[in-house]
């Protein structure tokens, strides 16, 4: 990538395009954001905005170390978000427990905490009297929990609407310009086609989430391997004091909000571009939640939210410059972490584009493992 892209096209306002467009904007580019639909409405609409990087990254893999450091920027992230737009944007770094529900279970919880004392993580192993201690609504039934204090949730609706509020104040253009269909060079320029017309800038950025394989490429045979992961996400009203922090089981997440609403999630389901909530989903997420903390048979059933997360074949991101067309840029693919992985693929895609910096972090996430894309 040419460090003089400076009339830029991101494509996608989910989480990720919004913080591309506004960084890239902030930064001093010309920023155009084009999207079918408003922003918010792929993937991030069902996110419930957890930032647990040591429960969503496994031991060893580049995403561990790029999950810890985008989590270190996020006081900052959501601060200048809020600011800069004038949107509140709820974030709370509570912490996590996970709970075994039986002792079974609790070896894989042991075997998670001596990984994060060998990296200096604060984290602690309770036993079930204590875990309910710290959570009184859990079932009597649990064995234990694991505590990690680092771990927090944001709104993540807000947050993306704060992110595309202070892109446009920055001069981004947000266009609701239908679906994109062709990404095509055009002499030394970039042109984006959609339903509604055709735009024009100096370089793409493609952060089109589970639909960034089904545009049209000119000059490109091959595609990124992205496909959709449906997730189902409750909302309960619910009754009485609320869960301290993010609770997870095996089967199902909390997330709990000031207003009385917990965030049940998620399903993991393969079903193309399917975006409808199921009988199936909500009952077992429902099942999984009453399982965890038996008093969520009381709460009031407010809907379900369904978001289709990237996926890609090694569960990484995808971001760097085409190896085909050096001015389309890929930011996508970000599957289960694209709320947390956001402020850090900002930045880096920020410094790729306007500074040619390239950040050692972004090898292996390069798009080229996957071919001539
Ligand atoms: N990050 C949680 C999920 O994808 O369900």
């Amino acid at each position: 990538m040419p460090p003089h892209a400076t009339d830029i096209i991101v494509v996608g306002a989910g989480i990720v395009g919004c913080a591309v467009a506004s960084e890239l904007a902030r930064r001093g580019a010309s920023v155009q954001l084009v999207d079918e639909r408003p922003a918010g409405m792929g993937a991030t609409q069902a996110s419930a905005g957890m930032l647990a990087p040591y429960k969503e990254a496994s031991a060893g893999s580049p995403l561990l170390d790029f999950a810890v450091r985008s989590l270190d920027l996020f006081d900052d992230f959501v601060t200048r978000a809020s600011s800069e737009s004038g949107v509140a944007v709820p974030y709370r770094r509570t912490g996590t427990i996970e709970v075994a529900l039986q002792e079974g279970a609790m070896g894989k919880l042991r075997a998670t905490a001596a990984l994060l004392a060998s990296r200096g993580v604060a984290a602690e192993i309770v036993d079930g009297h204590t875990a309910r201690g710290e959570e009184p609504h859990l079932t009597a039934d649990v064995a234990g929990g694991l505590l990690i204090p680092a771990h927090g949730f944001v709104a993540a609706g807000d947050l993306t609407r704060a992110l595309a509020t202070s892109a446009r104040r920055h001069g981004t253009q947000v266009i609701e310009g239908g679906r994109v269909v062709r990404i095509a060079p055009a002499g030394g320029d970039m042109l984006v086609a959609t339903e509604r017309g055709t735009l024009a800038g100096n370089a793409v950025v493609l952060a089109a989430g589970s639909w960034s394989g089904q545009i049209d490429i000119a000059g490109l045979v091959a595609r990124v391997p992205v496909r959709p992961v449906r997730g189902q996400l409750l909302r309960l009203g619910w009754n009485g004091a609320a869960l301290r922090r993010v609770t997870w089981s095996d089967r199902c997440y909390l997330v709990p909000w000031d207003d009385g609403t917990l965030l049940v999630g998620a399903t993991s389901e393969d079903a193309g571009f399917d975006e409808r909530a199921t009988a199936a989903g909500v009952r077992d997420l429902l099942e999984a939640a009453c399982d965890v903390v038996p008093h969520a048979w009381t709460a009031g059933f407010l809907g379900a939210r369904v978001g289709l997360r990237p996926a890609t074949p090694d569960d990484l991101p995808i971001i760097g410059a085409s190896h085909v067309l050096p001015n389309l840029f890929y930011a996508t693919g970000h599957y289960r972490s694209g709320i947390l992985l956001a402020p850090l693929t900002a930045q880096l895609v920020a410094d790729a584009m306007l500074d040619g910096r390239i950040d050692p972090a972004l090898a292996a996430l390069r798009p080229q493992r996957f071919g001539d894309v």
